[in-house]
């Protein structure tokens, strides 16, 4: 049989890391260091709310945009982080963070439309904007930038008359973070231009020595411009769960609604009730778990700072170091316009020296590899140490 696919099929990449996760999953001596979800279990009183939501048939389809009380739930929250209100018709609920983001895309994304996507990005990006047929303007970060835009260079950018920008802080896999200062210079740009924006703060929790999350909807002028998205997934471990969200003016969420209630009908019913009780949990439960990934970020840095040659930015937030092994990998030949080099070094790490990590060519940067430390402590420890050691046996 000659299957004749969609066209849209050619332009998507299968995932590239699976390779890799298959290997580590099949071999038990392998540590893994390429996990995107935290490593604790989802908290006792959120599981027994979904426990209670079975025991009481709580199992039937809901409505499409999710219950109203999680929206509501969820408009609150932003309303108190942001300082801006917002209302349940703000909001729409989705299978995850990732499905609110290709809802999102799909509702706005025409044949041909411009996205500008700053690079290194997350690796699930491109893959949406090429299955809605839009056209990337990619905008590379360099570390020496912090990995964040320039105001010139977003000025520049915008000059293409893009529809779309996707903006992402703390950022996977760079782990940066916008301050006010900066967002400051980058706001009054994005309001002129009128361009839409999704800004996606999945990691807003996840910040370290001190530095409080800035909110893309804390700015008012950008309002009806705004998608923020958001989730439970990474800051309650409840990535299996499958519930993130998009808040933005009401007229989107209509629409993102409607293709939601006709691809999925809606978001479950039972993981619905359990993410209203993590988005109602005080804040203050978030310590311990917090507590421990600053320990391990320390740690994590502090261990490849001492692999000669390795450089990289320290992460800011979320649970990944995304460090430079350019000393270590071989001479692009000019001609070559797919370099696949980190993928090789990825490859060979997780065969001969028993590491999983993910290869920066899955976040269009191949000089880089990511390290996830949302892992034991022993499991950081012994992982960097197998790469100090594969990096050095590499070359
Ligand atoms: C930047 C970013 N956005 C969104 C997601 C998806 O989260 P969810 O589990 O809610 O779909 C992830 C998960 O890795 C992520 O890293």
């Amino acid at each position: 049989m000659k299957y004749k696919f969609a066209k849209r099929m050619d332009l998507l990449t299968p995932s590239m890391i699976l390779e890799i996760s298959a290997q580590a999953a099949a071999d038990s001596e392998v540590v893994n260091l390429s996990a995107g979800q935290p490593d604790s279990p989802t908290p006792d009183p959120i599981k027994e709310v979904g426990i209670s939501a079975i025991n009481d048939n709580f199992t039937r389809y809901t409505a499409g945009s999710g219950i109203p009380e999680l929206r509501k739930a969820v408009a609150e929250k932003v309303s108190r982080e942001s300082g801006i209100e917002r209302t349940s018709d703000e909001v729409v609920i989705c299978n995850g963070a990732k499905h609110a983001l290709a809802n999102t895309i799909l509702a706005l994304v025409d044949v041909g439309d411009r996205v500008l996507l700053p690079k290194p990005y997350w690796v699930a990006y491109p893959e949406m904007v090429y299955l809605a047929q839009g056209e990337i303007i990619q905008l590379p970060m360099a570390q020496e930038t912090g990995f964040r835009l320039t105001p010139a260079q977003l000025e520049a950018a915008l000059a293409a008359d893009p529809k779309l920008i996707i903006l992402n802080s703390p950022s996977n896999p760079t782990g940066a973070a916008y301050s006010r200062e900066h967002y400051d210079l980058l706001v009054p740009l994005l309001k002129e231009s009128g361009v839409m924006i999704i800004s996606d703060e999945i990691y807003d929790k996840l910040l370290y020595d001190g530095i409080e999350h800035v909110s893309l909807a804390s700015y008012p002028e950008i309002r009806d411009q705004l998608i923020l998205i958001n989730g439970v997934s990474k800051t309650y471990s409840m990535t299996g769960w499958r519930i993130g969200w998009a808040v933005a003016h009401p007229e989107v969420i209509k629409k993102i609604g409607n293709i939601q209630s006709q691809m999925t009908s809606s978001p479950c019913s039972i993981s619905q009730k359990a993410a209203l009780e993590a988005v109602n949990q005080p804040a203050e439960e978030l310590t311990p778990m917090l507590e421990a990934f600053q320990q391990r970020r320390d740690r994590a840095v502090e261990l490849i700072a001492a692999i000669p040659e390795v450089e990289f930015l320290l992460p800011e937030g979320t649970f990944y170091v995304f460090f430079d092994v350019s000393a270590y990998l071989p001479e692009v030949p000019p001609d070559e316009q797919n370099p696949i080099r980190s993928l090789d070094l990825a490859k060979y790490l997780v065969k001969e020296h028993k590491v999983a990590l993910v290869p920066g060519m899955a976040f269009g940067a191949d000089n880089h590899l990511r390290i996830s430390f949302a892992a034991s402590m022993e499991d950081i420890e012994e992982g960097i140490k197998r790469i100090k050691e594969g990096l050095a046996a590499y070359r």
